[in-house]
């Protein structure tokens, strides 16, 4: 095989109290990759839309991702990579981990699935440091393994692969741009125990939820006391997008990743629309541009397309 092309899709992680350590990967939005193989040696970039990414390998994502893998290998030729992301950077529904994720699976079935997905995952992380600057694989992992993740020890990448019933996810990407830098700087350091116990009580109910498909459940334990009353205060609308949400009969939901966008999940399609709905309106009113999405739940993850 000399080419190939994949879709990368957007990822859901923290899931509110899960910071870090749970990831969803979604139907849609998605980016497109191709990676051709050439005979000679190092990576060229090539970008199908109007995003301004680096196409220096050294300071992209996708290049310094596939370089993690090459460096692996005893491989004396080079690529050609092809990008049209769909995922705006900077939304927090996983725009870097797409490319970084992508590319891997990519490269890995032109290299005869010679890596497992853990494999990938650390490769992957190379450009997500890049881009943030820190080590979590909370929309790589899921990218990669698809469906919903635990990723129980960041370090030695212990990934659990949960499951999940159905479900909707509306998401709302207003569009400001935070930063995942800066929204992981401004986090406090240590936290007190009560709060510790309320957060870890509530992934625990979360994971229960939808390992037994407790609709309920997953609604009362989608609450995130730690890092949510901090980050929201970067999100014009984020309260009243939640109680107007809520009132509209989703689960629950919060920030995606580290914002700007925000999610409800949803046990059917009719209430996922009606929150599309009322994030319209809610952007509309403040007057702020924005994009929604109505997905369900990748089970794949990265595909070749
Ligand atoms: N878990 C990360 C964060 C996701 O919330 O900072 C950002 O990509």
């Amino acid at each position: 095989m000399q080419s190939i092309k994949v879709k990368s899709p957007a990822t859901l992680s923290n899931l509110c109290c899960g910071f870090d350590i749970l990831g969803m990967a979604l139907e849609i939005p998605f980016d497109i990759i191709e990676l051709k193989w050439r005979e000679e040696p190092g990576i060229s970039i090539t970008h199908l839309d109007d995003f301004n990414l680096p196409t220096d390998p050294e300071k992209n994502i996708a290049g310094v991702a596939l370089q993690a893998m090459i460096d692996q290998l005893d491989y004396k030729h080079g690529f050609d990579i092809i990008i049209e992301k769909k995922i705006k950077p900077g939304s927090g529904i996983g725009s870097s981990a797409a490319s970084a994720a992508g590319i891997v699976v990519a490269a890995n079935h032109l290299f005869e699935n010679r890596f497992t997905k853990n494999e990938l995952v650390s490769f992957a992380m190379e450009g997500e440091v890049l881009a943030s600057g820190s080590r979590h694989a909370d929309n790589l992992a899921p990218c990669i393994y698809g469906g919903l993740v635990l990723i129980r020890d960041t370090a030695t990448l212990d990934i659990i692969e949960l499951k999940t019933p159905p479900l909707y996810i509306t998401i709302v990407h207003p569009q400001i741009e935070i930063k995942t830098s800066y929204a992981r700087k401004i986090l406090p350091k240590e936290i007190p125990l009560k709060s510790a116990v309320v957060q870890w009580a509530n992934v625990a109910g979360l994971v229960t939820g939808f390992l037994h498909s407790d609709y309920k459940l997953i609604g009362r334990s989608l609450q995130d006391i730690i890092v949510e009353p901090v980050r929201s205060k970067l999100i014009p609308g984020f309260d009243l997008v939640k109680k107007n949400c809520l009132d509209a009969g989703v689960l629950g939901g919060g920030i995606s990743g580290s914002g700007p966008s925000l999610f409800m999940l949803s046990e059917n399609e009719a209430v996922a629309k009606a929150a599309e709905s009322e994030m319209k309106a809610v952007y509309s009113n403040l007057g702020i541009d924005f994009k929604t999405y109505v997905s369900t739940v990748s089970t794949n993850g990265v595909e070749v397309f």
